[in-house]
C-alpha cells in the first residue's frame, strides 16, 4: 500500500474507479513520495458509487486539496464527473482494465465537452507517473521551494539518458 503523509495535510487527491486500478495508481504515490507531497487516496466509482463521488468532489477544494487526480477503466467518466463537482485542476490517468487495453478509457477521459476540462495523460503506469509530475508542476506555480526538486527530476532523466549510451558501441 502507498505511504500516507499521516501528518501533513493532504494537496493532492487521487480517487480510482476500482480497486483493480490501484497497482497502476501506485506510480502516483510513489512520485509525490518522492517529491514529499502530501496526498489522500480513496477508491470512488462514477458508475457505482455516483453520490460519493460527486459529494468527494464537491468537497474536494474546501478541505484544502489543490489537484486532483482520477484513474479509470473502461467507460471512463470519473475524473469527467468529477471536474463536473469542482474548479479543482483534474488530471485523468486512463487504466487499460478492458479487452480494449485502455483505448476506451482514454477516448472517455479525454474526449471532455468545452468548458469543461480533464488533463488526460496518456495510458497506464506512464500516464500515472506523468499525472504525478504534473501535479507537482502545478503545486510548484506557487510553491518555489518545489521548483529546484523538478529541476533535478529533470536532470536527473536526461543523465539516466547519456549514461545508457555510453557503453554501446
Ligand atoms: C472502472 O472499471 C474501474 O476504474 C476499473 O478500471 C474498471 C474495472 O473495474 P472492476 O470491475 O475491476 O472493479 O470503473
Amino acid at each position: 500500500m502507498c505511504a500516507k503523509k499521516a501528518l501533513q495535510k493532504p494537496l493532492v487527491g487521487i480517487i480510482m474507479g476500482s480497486k483493480s486500478d490501484l497497482e497502476i495508481m501506485r506510480e502516483v504515490c510513489i512520485v509525490l513520495d518522492s517529491f514529499n507531497i502530501p496526498y489522500e487516496m480513496n477508491i470512488l466509482s462514477a458508475h457505482r458509487t455516483p453520490e460519493q463521488t460527486s459529494a468527494y468532489a464537491k468537497g474536494a477544494e474546501k478541505k484544502g486539496l489543490k489537484v486532483l487526480i482520477a484513474g479509470a477503466g473502461c467507460a471512463a467518466h470519473l475524473a469527467g464527473v468529477i471536474t463536473s463537482h469542482s474548479i479543482l485542476p483534474v488530471i485523468g490517468v486512463p487504466i487499460n482494465a478492458s479487452p480494449l487495453n485502455g483505448l476506451d478509457a482514454l477516448l472517455s477521459t479525454v474526449q471532455m465537452p468545452g468548458g469543461m476540462p480533464v488533463a488526460t495523460v496518456s495510458i497506464g503506469k506512464a500516464g500515472a507517473k506523468n499525472a504525478a509530475i504534473l501535479a507537482v508542476e502545478i503545486l510548484a506555480t506557487g510553491d518555489k521551494a518545489i521548483r529546484p526538486k523538478l529541476r533535478r527530476y529533470r536532470a536527473r532523466l536526461s543523465k539516466a539518458v547519456l549514461d545508457s549510451g555510453k557503453d554501446i558501441h
